[in-house]
């Protein structure tokens, strides 16, 4: 790391996604900052994002309404006060994207939009607020900030380089530890080494690795919420995990590590896309009022029920009406990499299944991006923050990875923590590992987890399935732990033993939810319980540092907030 800038403390931020380059660019003038990356700097799900960024930027928009879209999609369990935060800060979260040169595409034809810049719209948003770059704003935003990093003199970048765990010292005080940096894994050396740090940021993406078909990149292996939770921080919402209802359906696609569902945007449906039966029917009317721009978890299972009731192997999703020039104006991405794939979208329909696309729950932290460990901070699709509730509303995640990057970054530099003194963090224990001659076991514990969760943790639960999944992910927990101990690490090692961690997570949160409520779907409990004695599920470790956060911060919020879960003591 480099020398340290202005003496305010050196941060280390884990990820470059748009939640760990923001917030690289929001404190790099003051601190000294290095970010990692456990591949080329520019991949992680920001990049492939298309819909675009949710923001009130529109006269006949208001906070309000972009508030209650997000608690009617996030069925109950959203944080108000967070959400109110977030959608405050929205319009200058975008202008500040402006400001780093993300060209965002500019109001040609929305008749009656105030804003200079054209909004789409999406699932549950009653207003078009979606701003983007055509269908790759995912892209715009990833490579203007990615440019800027790499341009500015305070940002050491480490790419190849996977964060195995965290590293907590004990502090003689009140809380007892303190994170003080982290082991990173050279992928192109194989060796690991301990680098100190006085601030630690989690910005590592979500988990959806852990099914067999998902929009997700390789990395989303959840190693962030792996990471928290080894070290003593809770992890809150891991039920919910998001299935987006569009991936194009790809007949004999190997379900590789590598392999990723191609996205069909929910912009798509936004801008008039139908979706279909086989007999040319429109189904989702029957499901829901708002039809196909109901939220994503309706949509969803309605495509799921629809796949089931029929025997369908997908459905169709049409939106040739609206003629080739305005398909090819509003969607270049998506109508390329189809045509590329066979289907021609502006000639008619195209087949297409739900995949599994996001992690609304996380490493339990706050609207400051603290979490229970003082010195880390976590941010981004990692993160549960009280902002997505049971059910993130599309285009709400970018919105999130840009507003908490940036409240992180002005906590950090106004609220320092005293200086770090170790001497020397301990180094990484080798003596006891050797080269393993087994990568086939790895390879195949990979699939087999991902294909279990996929049939037994899926867009419909039973009790008896997440039973069945439960007793599966302990023994290969059992067999993966064996493993650590006796091996050289690798990538795709510690990325196993993080998927199955978060495996189990997300099924120890859906056993305890006892009902059905926004992603989580349980054939044994089908009603959704009353509102007002709805709880976040939040899970404690055993180890818990019990940190610097109120038990549960969110009773400290003034604005009728939801209580936590029953661990937290917060009744
Ligand atoms: P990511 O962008 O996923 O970045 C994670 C980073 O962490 C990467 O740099 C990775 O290398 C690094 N990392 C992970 N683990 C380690 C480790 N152990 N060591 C070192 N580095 C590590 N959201 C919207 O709001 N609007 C959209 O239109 C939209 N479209 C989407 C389309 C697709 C296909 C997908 C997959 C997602 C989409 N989303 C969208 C969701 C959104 O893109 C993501 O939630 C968001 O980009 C996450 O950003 P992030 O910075 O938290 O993580
Ligand atoms: C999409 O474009 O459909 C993805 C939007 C999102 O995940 O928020």
């Amino acid at each position: 790391m480099n020398t340290d800038r202005n003496g305010q403390g050196k941060v280390l931020i884990i990820g470059s996604g748009a939640a760990g380059l923001t917030l690289a660019l929001r404190i790099a003038d003051s601190h000294q900052v290095t970010i990692v990356s456990k591949d080329a700097l520019s991949e992680g799900s920001t990049r492939y994002a298309q819909g675009g960024v949710s923001a009130v930027l529109d006269n006949t928009d208001s906070l309000e309404a972009h508030a209650a879209d997000t608690m009617a999609a996030g069925a109950g369990l959203c944080d108000p006060a967070v959400v109110r935060f977030a959608i405050e800060q929205g319009p200058s979260a975008i202008a500040w994207l402006i400001d780093q040169g993300v060209e965002f595409t500019r109001n040609s034809d929305n008749p009656g939009n105030s804003s200079d810049y054209h909004l789409t719209r999406e699932g549950g948003h009653s207003h078009r607020r979606v701003i983007h770059a055509e269908d790759r704003t995912g892209q715009a935003i990833e490579n203007t900030l990615e440019a800027r990093v790499r341009q500015h003199p305070g940002i050491d970048i480490q790419e190849y380089h996977v964060a195995v765990d965290l590293i907590s010292v004990q502090t003689g005080g009140r809380p007892t530890k303190r994170c003080a940096g982290a082991y990173l894994l050279d992928t192109r050396s194989g060796r690991v080494r301990p680098v100190a740090a006085d601030y630690v940021v989690l910005a590592t993406g979500g988990a959806s690795k852990v099914y067999l078909y998902t929009s997700n990149p390789r990395g989303a292996t959840g190693d962030g919420i792996a990471m928290a939770w080894r070290a003593g921080c809770r992890v809150a919402n891991m039920e919910f995990m998001q299935f987006h209802p569009t991936c194009l359906y790809m007949p004999g696609q190997a379900p590789s590590a590598d392999a990723r569902s191609f996205l069909i945007s929910e912009a798509v449906r936004g801008e008039g896309g139908h979706l279909l039966l086989p007999d040319g029917t429109r189904f989702m009317p029957a499901f829901d009022e708002r039809a196909e721009l109901a939220p994503r978890d309706v949509v969803a299972r309605a495509i799921d029920h629809e796949m089931k009731r029929l025997g369908l192997e997908y459905v169709w999703l049409d939106i040739a009406h609206k003629g080739a020039d305005f398909i090819r104006t509003h969607f270049p991405t998506i109508y390329q990499r189809c045509l590329e794939l066979g289907h021609d979208i502006s000639a008619g329909p195209i087949p297409v299944v739900p995949a599994a696309h996001y992690t609304c729950g996380g490493v339990f932290s706050d609207h400051r991006g603290r979490t229970d460990l003082p010195g880390l901070y976590a941010v981004g699709e990692t993160a549960f923050t009280g902002l997505h509730g049971a059910n993130r509303m599309a285009s709400n995640s970018l919105l999130e990875c840009l507003v908490f990057s940036t409240s992180a970054g002005a906590d950090i530099a106004t609220n320092p923590l005293p200086r770090l003194s170790v001497a020397k963090l301990p180094d990484w224990d080798e003596s006891r590992v050797t080269d393993s001659d087994e990568e086939i076991v790895v390879s195949h514990n990979w699939l087999e987890l991902r294909r279990l969760m996929w049939d037994y943790v899926g867009i419909v639960r039973t009790s008896k399935r997440l039973r069945r999944a439960r007793d599966r992910v302990q023994l290969l927990q059992r067999e993966i732990h064996e493993y650590y101990s006796n091996f050289v690490v690798t990538p795709d090692l510690l990325e196993l033993r993080n998927l199955t961690m978060v495996a189990e997570l997300i099924i120890d949160a859906a056993m305890r939810r006892r009902e059905s409520r926004g992603l989580h779907y349980s054939l044994d409990y089908p009603e959704r319980g009353p509102d007002n004695s709805a709880r976040n599920t939040i899970l404690v470790p055993d180890g818990f540092v019990g940190g610097e956060l109120p038990v549960c911060w969110h009773h400290q919020q003034d604005s009728g907030t939801i209580g936590c879960g029953d661990q937290c003591g917060c009744e």
